[in-house]
């Protein structure tokens, strides 16, 4: 008998929304649009609501026009009358201080008449879009005033926004207090990185294709290049920045999320349990460098004044909300093994940093070279490396290098590339992320969520680095504005002999 495949796109089941932090820019720039997005692909029940908590006083008719005037302004082309009509008759408010009992009495209230009115039934989600501050008290508010039990009643999950926690010891702490109230299966950790195409895509790139398989590992592979280089400076989240800095901000959330899609085993499944167990593997094979090492393998930089497309951008002591004098690194770049039969020998170059010259997510596999042999007696310089080169974001795609004979009598090569881009393929740019982490919330499905013990061993990895850096933090590198980030980056993998990719 044939088994029957999923389906993976269905209308979800009815449900409520309650948004934690309805008033903040993570809702307004991200939540509401990939709501309005699901909407758009016909993918939401009829029967839901969402219920957004904030500070603020707002009647419902008042949010609603908030909703419908930050659409406008950062997502007009979903912004139909069909889709504003459909939301208006959806949305609701309530003000309420997160830390009081309270504001939990008067939710309970809402979300009884709010869930009759749409024939929830019983099922909700709580977004913690909130300062991480809250994560805790909330899911204990939540436990106590009786949300969180899932019975006959329906579903009850809390999905939970970065960062979660400092370092390893703060989400160990915050793991275990919310599993006091929630059990493992009931949690969504939320890194958006999961939910783009492009990092989903790593997976099948590396899994359905027999080409890539045989060559993916230390036998044909060089060394690994993960960048995800931002020109966007702090903007309007100083206070945040200044005390989280490049690597807790990046490396052991997203940029881990793309290392242990390239590193990780072949699963047995894509299921949940399946994906995630050979994702932390990968974690706990991170060999991260020894306390002596972190000086010369983990850089850090702070980006000063600069000029970036034309402009002049001011140093990141001088942003608003960030402290003067302030030793916070907004550059991180660092070398990591991977101890296990695929990778050792490996390195796997990291970097990631804000106003650098070019906003891009790249992995570049760099492939060994040949010998040399063949080509002594030629016109051809040194071979270059093949690199297969997956564009997470901009311009989403994959292309592969490699050299190539120049037309003619002399035996000349030149480095070309085959490319795939996804918007000439498909007509469409990949969403952003947040739809599709909404919709598997909804249908139960949490592959794309990072389990408790992933998150712990991602800083677990990082550990040695924030020690070294608290011990001792003489170490920040200056960059300007607008550049590739500190020399001392480029020096990183010049020593090892290699250089990372050139943009132009
Ligand atoms: C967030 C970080 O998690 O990811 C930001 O806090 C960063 O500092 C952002 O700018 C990058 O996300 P994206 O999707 O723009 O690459």
């Amino acid at each position: 008998m044939t088994k029957e495949k999923v389906n993976p796109n269905t209308v979800t089941g009815p449900f409520l929304g309650v948004i934690f932090g309805a008033n903040g820019d993570l809702t307004k720039r991200k939540l509401i649009p990939a709501l309005f997005s699901l909407a758009r692909d016909g993918l939401l029940s009829r029967d839901f609501a969402i219920l957004g908590v904030s500070l603020k006083e707002m009647t419902d008719q008042q949010y609603r026009e908030k909703v419908a005037s930050d659409m406008q302004e950062l997502a007009p082309d979903l912004f139909t009358p069909e889709l504003q009509q459909f939301f208006e008759e959806r949305l609701y408010y309530l003000s309420g201080d997160f830390t009081t009992a309270e504001t939990f009495g008067k939710l309970h209230a809402r979300v009884e008449t709010i869930s009759k009115k749409h024939h929830t039934q019983g099922n909700a989600f709580f977004y913690l879009a909130t300062a991480p501050g809250f994560f805790g008290p909330i899911v204990h508010s939540l436990g106590d005033a009786g949300f969180t039990r899932e019975n006959e009643n329906g579903w009850r999950r809390v999905i939970i926004e970065k960062p979660f926690g400092r370092d390893l010891t703060t989400a160990r702490a915050l793991n275990a207090d919310i599993q006091s109230v929630l059990s493992e299966d009931q949690i969504y950790r939320i890194d958006h990185y999961l939910g783009k195409e492009t990092v989903q895509n790593i997976a099948v790139l590396r899994f359905a294709n027999g080409m890539f398989q045989p060559a993916w590992s230390n036998l044909f592979i060089d060394h690994v290049q993960i960048s995800v280089t931002e020109t966007l400076g702090v903007e309007h989240r100083g206070g945040y920045y200044d005390q989280a800095g490049a690597l807790r901000d990046m490396v052991p959330n997203h940029i881990f999320q793309l290392l242990t899609l390239v590193g990780m085993e072949m699963p047995l499944s894509f299921g949940p349990e399946d994906m995630r167990n050979e994702q932390v593997k990968v974690l706990h094979a991170i060999h991260p460098p020894k306390p002596g090492d972190v000086a010369s393998e983990v850089i850090r930089g702070q980006y000063a004044a600069g000029s970036l497309d034309g402009e002049s951008r001011v140093a990141y002591c001088d942003e608003h909300a960030v402290d003067k004098k302030s030793t916070t690194e907004t550059f991180v770049a660092l070398k990591l093994q991977i101890e296990n039969q695929r990778w050792a020998g490996v390195p796997f170059y990291l970097r990631t940093g804000k106003r650098l010259a070019k906003r891009l997510t790249e992995i570049v596999i760099a492939f060994k070279k040949p010998p040399f042999t063949p080509f002594r007696e030629t016109a051809i310089d040194p071979l270059e490396p093949n690199q297969l080169i997956i564009r997470i974001q901009p311009n989403e795609g994959i292309s592969m290098r490699f050299g190539t004979k120049v037309p003619g009598t002399l035996l000349k090569m030149d480095a070309v590339d085959m490319d795939f881009c996804y918007a000439d393929h498909f007509g469409r740019t990949p969403a952003t992320g947040y739809d599709r982490l909404l919709y598997d919330c909804l249908r139960g499905e949490a592959t794309l969520f990072r389990r408790a013990d992933m998150v712990e061993a991602g800083w677990r990895a990082v550990e040695t680095v924030q020690e070294a850096w608290a011990a001792d933090d003489r170490s920040l590198c200056s960059y300007p504005a607008g550049s590739w980030g500190p020399a001392e980056a480029e020096e990183l993998l010049a020593r090892d002999g290699r250089q990372w990719k050139v943009y132009e």
